[in-house]
């Protein structure tokens, strides 16, 4: 199964690239987009001085959660929104 350990290779690469993966450990204070538990809309979170994402609040209704890395910041806009 060689071309399978490829593809977990790249995988884990993929992983190990991006810089904060979810429900490891975060950066105090900082924020981003997320699916409300509960309800699983968008919404974002916010990571607490446990450095543990919790989740902070529902986008409204007609839109989605978007990051905008400039500001660190995840917003809430239409689903066709584009970040100039
Ligand atoms: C951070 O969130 C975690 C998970 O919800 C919670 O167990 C912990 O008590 C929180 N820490 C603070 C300082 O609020």
């Amino acid at each position: 199964m060689k071309f399978f350990s490829i593809i977990v290779a790249s995988l884990a690469a993929v992983a190990a690239a991006s810089p904060r993966s979810p429900p490891k450990r975060c950066t105090p204070g900082t924020y981003s987009c997320t699916t409300n538990p509960d309800t699983g809309g968008p919404g974002w979170r916010v990571c607490n001085t446990s450095r543990k994402w919790v989740f902070a609040g529902d986008c409204p209704p007609d839109t989605v959660c978007k990051f905008y890395p400039p500001s660190k910041s995840p917003y809430c806009v239409p689903p066709d929104f584009e970040f100039p």
